[in-house]
């Protein structure tokens, strides 16, 4: 009986550790976002990034960044180190490697859903 209530508070443990980490950096890569890429992909007014998205997918793919469901952490990491097209590029001392990480968590939140 011990044991069986020892498996299973472990199991809560580690299931309530990993959803409260996974929520975390989800925030802070919204935080992030919010930050250094809504003046350009806000989703309240045709900012530069949005109207060229629009552009450049015609609606076959959603023009707000926070929308998609198609972008992985590796190509977030690709345009935001070495941007596209009037996009400028993020340095380390702007957005380090943890807050990209946490970026990606953001952004890949609703792929698979
Ligand atoms: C100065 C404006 C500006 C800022 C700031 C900016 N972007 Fe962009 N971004 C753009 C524009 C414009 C494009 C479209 C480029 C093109 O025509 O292909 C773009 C494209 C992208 C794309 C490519 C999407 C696709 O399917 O082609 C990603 C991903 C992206 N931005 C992420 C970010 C992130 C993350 C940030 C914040 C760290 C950010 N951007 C900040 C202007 C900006």
């Amino acid at each position: 009986m011990r044991t069986l209530i020892s498996i299973g508070l472990f199991l809560l443990t580690t299931f309530f550790t990993t959803n409260v980490n996974a929520q975390t950096a989800v925030e802070r890569g919204e935080q992030v976002f919010d930050t250094w890429c809504t003046a350009c992909h806000d989703d309240t007014r045709r900012t530069p990034g949005t109207a060229a998205l629009a552009a450049k997918y015609q609606g076959a793919l959603p023009a707000l960044l926070e929308e998609r469901t198609d972008l992985t952490p590796a190509i977030i990491e690709l345009w935001v180190r070495n941007g596209i097209s009037i996009m400028p590029f993020f340095r380390k001392t702007e957005i380090n490697d943890a807050q990209l990480a946490d970026l990606g968590a953001y952004l890949t939140r609703n792929n698979g859903n």
